[in-house]
């Protein structure tokens, strides 16, 4: 039985994935592996946070998180917007300042290197820091370089919440919020160099009992700062808004439990040498968690920060987001996939098609799973055969896709993935939604394949026209052509 799970395409997206000539005149002058990127629909997409805010009444700015993609486009049309940004190197800040983002609408987070902390400190970024001891050498780079004080963030983790049982997870960031002593002594000590802009958080988690508890311990943080005499405007609530990747939830659910059947080894496997996702049968029973992504997510997004803000907080009994307004807080977020949905594609050409172990099909790519980190980020989703809803489709066909490196372990997918038409060779098989994290984030250059060139592609009125990304600016996009 055929286990699809048709990707979740919508918008402009569906609409240049039909145009199959302009794709395959793409592919054939750039090469495959090759991004498209979709600006405009990034652009809509912080529209759709920004109507939560609106609907709070919160202010506050929206940072979309450049490490999800390194596209040029992309972030030159979201500096053309009034959206901030959130770098977490040197290289990203750079880039921003160079796609015309200025100082202020800028936050610089994650692990910084001095030469980081200099810049962010020198062009009047917002510094959203992980330790006190990052607090510590900030203060002494503004003293040493005659600096005007840094607006600080205050990266908070460890939150636990006041009577619920929530797994409070260990974090390699963030100043512990049960021990806030140490912040409050750098803060008094530097006061000169540091100015208190807010606090912070951001969970690697889908789950929202844990992004309550966060907002509240940021909350209470907050009133906290403010008895002391200090003065933060801002709760930065972080990213992980999510992406609802599936069409159908119906067919997640069927394939999850076709993953446990096989894993119990009751059905043929599902998957590559029988890979469980971390899955395993232990004498009959299955063991373990599923490592993967849920796929199928009906709550994401802007709606996401939507319900999060009407949360409840436990101990106080009243919606968060009221809570914040009521402290006079501003609401930061720093989504990064969730700001990607429908933003981009990558397109890969087929280059062989055979018969594989046990019956299956192999079918390898101009690509390797580098270039599409859906395996690595445990995110699964059929590819969408260009011009394959021709008539005549016989399938529907069982196969693994390979990628183009002399590893055992290349696959674009270890999942069997079940096409309704058979590709031939030269034909393109599209990752649609890959804008997020899985086009460029772990793109290398191993066996000095070549990486994939970026194309951003856009509309003008019935056409679509292109450039390459390097040579998309917001401000004249007429020189591409379709
Ligand atoms: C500090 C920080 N902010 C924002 C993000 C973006 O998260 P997401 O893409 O899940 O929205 C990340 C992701 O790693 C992060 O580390």
């Amino acid at each position: 039985m055929a286990s699809y799970l048709e990707a979740r395409v919508e918008g402009d997206l569906r609409a240049l994935l039909q145009q199959h000539d302009l794709l395959r005149t793409l592919v054939d002058a750039f090469g495959s592996p090759l991004n498209l990127v979709l600006p405009d629909q990034l652009v809509g997409n912080v529209e759709a946070f920004r109507a939560v805010h609106r609907d709070h009444r919160l202010a506050g700015q929206i940072f979309f998180a450049h490490k999800a993609n390194r596209s040029s486009a992309l972030v030159r049309e979201l500096a053309a917007t009034d959206a901030g940004i959130d770098v977490a190197s040197l290289g990203e800040l750079q880039h921003a300042l160079g796609a015309g983002f200025a100082g202020h609408r800028i936050m610089a987070t994650g692990p910084k290197s001095r030469d980081f902390l200099w810049l962010a400190a020198r062009v009047g970024a917002v510094v959203n820091a992980d330790s006190t001891a990052e607090l510590t050498e900030l203060a002494g780079l503004v003293a040493a370089h005659g600096l005007p004080p840094v607006r600080v963030m205050a990266r908070l983790s460890g939150f636990s919440p006041a009577g619920v049982n929530v797994l409070v997870r260990a974090s390699r960031f963030g100043i512990p919020a049960d021990d806030l002593g140490p912040l409050w002594e750098v803060l008094e000590k530097y006061r000169d160099e540091l100015d208190l802009h807010g606090f912070a958080y951001h969970l690697d988690t889908v789950g929202l009992p844990e992004k309550i508890a966060a907002l509240e311990g940021c909350l209470r943080v907050l009133d906290e700062a403010l008895e002391r005499g200090l003065n933060p405007v801002a709760v930065d609530i972080g990213g992980g808004f999510g992406v609802n990747y599936l069409a159908h939830g119906a067919q997640w659910e069927q394939w999850t439990t076709e993953l446990t059947s096989a894993v119990l080894g009751r059905t043929p496997p599902l998957t590559w040498n029988g890979h469980g996702y971390g899955l395993r049968n232990e004498n009959g029973k299955v063991r373990g968690v599923l490592g993967l992504y849920p796929a199928y997510r009906p709550l994401t997004g802007a709606a996401y920060l939507d319900r999060l803000l009407a949360s409840e907080s436990p101990s106080l009994r009243r919606p968060l987001g009221s809570l914040l307004l009521e402290s006079m807080g501003e609401l930061y977020t720093e989504p990064g996939r969730a700001l990607l949905d429908q933003c981009g594609v990558v397109l890969t050409r087929v280059e062989e098609v055979r018969p594989g172990p046990g019956g299956d099909l192999l079918i390898r790519v101009a690509a390797n799973a580098r270039d599409i980190s859906l395996e690595e980020h445990g995110v699964l989703l059929d590819p969408v055969l260009v011009g394959g809803d021709r008539p005549g489709g016989d399938g529907p066909y069982g196969v693994y896709l390979l990628g183009n490196l002399c590893l055992e372990s290349d696959l674009i997918t270890r999942r069997k993935v079940f096409l309704p038409t058979l590709p031939s060779p030269g034909d393109l098989l599209a990752f649609p939604n890959t804008a997020g994290y899985f086009m460029d984030f772990s793109a290398g250059r191993p066996l000095m394949q070549p990486t994939a060139q970026t194309i951003a592609a856009y509309r003008d009125g019935g056409s679509w026209l292109w450039c390459l990304d390097e040579q998309y600016w917001p401000v004249d996009r007429r020189e591409g052509t379709a």
